[in-house]
């Protein structure tokens, strides 16, 4: 086989992981990521096409002989990337915009979890705001009110009051602050229990999981604050008293392909269940149509397979069904982010200490940007820190000594990421 070239779409500390481990690929050729960022370029060339450039990036793709593409975020997938590609024989490791609406309807995914007998929170869709305010008059709190569609993980409130959820419905129904992402909503059951990413490839109806990650998704220390797109992650993450990754699974995800290849809409890609592990069993809270951001900085470290015939397998619809190698190790990511975050914030400041990291760390970039030899943030999530150890309490401290070292002004980073693993593992 002549050596492959391979895209990578998308310019976030994910895609710099998935470049980094696609780089040890075999039978590669020549990698791209558009647009990548001052990271990529290490093991990447840089295209300059943005993510969301949907025909740009299919038309590009063909021009130059790229013979696979790995799609990072739900945007172009939702936008249909991934139709353009396979109409022009590019195989691709992302679902068609008809099976990336798992991600970007929220609605639908339910009706698919309904169809697939998949446990999910009990929930009514609504798009009117005076239905949705007689809804919530007759339940209990607190309640979860979403916007239907993708509105990059902002779109999740959870009220505990009635004044809070009138002023979520109508936020989201009448002032539109979600625009047509939020013109519908789905008001759910609030569950309790650990939050988990389980993350499969999938392939038409076979289905193979990666390790199980714990992602931190709210901006503060215990978990407090307003949701960000995540601060930071643990790979693998284990819950006492719940089943395996294989087990949880077959349960969650095989159905769910099986329910979509019936349908007629077989998904190639990374499917991502997003659980709450509750004492009434496992609950799926959402689906993604991806690798996890920060997840995959943890898991794609520990993975000791060649993602290159990964990918190009789901692709294909030739991925077999085994079980994954991983590495008998964790791997912590602390999410560097600029002072402000998930508000605003200011960009342009100079990183320092990039050159200070231990050489057993992964710094993967996200938003950062080279100016001459100087790296400067250009982003709110700037770089994850991943440590590797052999215990949840050694990666953890390998990635807090590292990333104390890289300096930028009002550079700031939860302090306790993979606090429960530390705590189950008795350290
Ligand atoms: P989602 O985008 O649907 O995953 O929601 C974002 C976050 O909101 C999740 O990671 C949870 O922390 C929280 N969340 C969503 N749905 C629920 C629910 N039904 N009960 C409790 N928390 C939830
Ligand atoms: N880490 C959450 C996400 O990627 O959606």
């Amino acid at each position: 086989m002549s050596a492959l070239n391979v895209l990578v779409v998308g310019g976030g500390a994910r895609e710099h992981a998935l470049a980094w481990k696609l780089r040890q690929g075999s039978g590669l050729g020549r990698l791209f990521c558009a647009p990548g960022n001052a990271g990529t370029t290490a093991v990447a060339e840089a295209v300059p096409i943005a993510a969301n450039q949907v025909d740009a990036l299919a038309d590009w793709s063909a021009a130059n002989d790229i013979g696979l593409v790995v799609v990072g975020p739900e945007e172009p997938l939702a936008l249909g990337l991934a139709d353009r590609l396979r109409a022009r024989g590019i195989p691709v490791l992302g679902p068609g915009a008809a099976g990336a609406r798992i991600e970007s309807s929220k609605s639908w995914a339910k009706e698919i979890m309904r169809a697939a007998g998949v446990p999910t929170a009990a929930h009514a869709t609504f798009s009117s705001a005076a239905e949705a305010l007689e809804y919530v008059r007759h339940q209990c709190f607190p309640l979860v009110i979403k916007a239907d569609g993708l509105a990059a993980g902002k779109g999740v409130v959870i009220a505990r009051s009635a004044e809070e959820a009138r002023r979520a419905i109508v936020a989201a129904l009448e002032e539109r602050v979600f625009g047509a992402a939020g013109q519908t909503i789905v008001i759910e059951e609030y569950l309790e229990g650990e939050e988990m990413s389980l993350l499969a490839f999938v392939s038409d109806r076979v289905v193979v999981p990666l390790l199980p990650a714990r992602d931190h998704k709210a901006v503060g220390d215990g978990d407090t604050g307003p949701n960000t797109g995540g601060m930071g992650a643990i790979a693998p993450a284990r819950a006492a008293g719940h089943d395996d990754a294989q087990t949880l699974c077959r349960a969650l995800i095989e159905p769910v392909a099986a329910v979509l290849a019936d349908r007629g809409l077989p998904y190639r890609g990374v499917l991502y269940a997003g659980l709450m592990l509750t004492p009434h069993g496992p609950r799926v809270l959402e689906f993604n149509c991806r690798f996890g951001d920060p997840e995959a900085q943890v898991i794609l470290p520990l993975l000791e397979e060649d993602l290159v015939e990964l990918a190009l397998t789901t692709a294909t619809g030739e991925l077999a069904a085994r079980p994954l190698r991983f590495a008998q190790a964790v791997c912590c990511g602390v999410v560097l982010a600029s002072r402000g975050y998930p508000g605003p914030y200011p960009t342009g400041l100079p990183i320092h200490g990039l050159d200070l990291v231990d050489p057993d760390i992964l710094v993967f970039h996200a938003g950062t940007r080279a100016d001459g030899t100087t790296i400067r943030t250009a982003g709110g999530r700037v770089l994850t820190v991943v440590g590797r150890g052999s215990t949840p309490r050694e990666a953890r401290d390998r990635a807090y000594a590292n990333a104390a070292r890289i300096i930028f002004e009002g550079v700031y980073y939860r302090r306790d990421i993979g606090w429960r693993e530390i705590q189950r593992a008795g350290e």
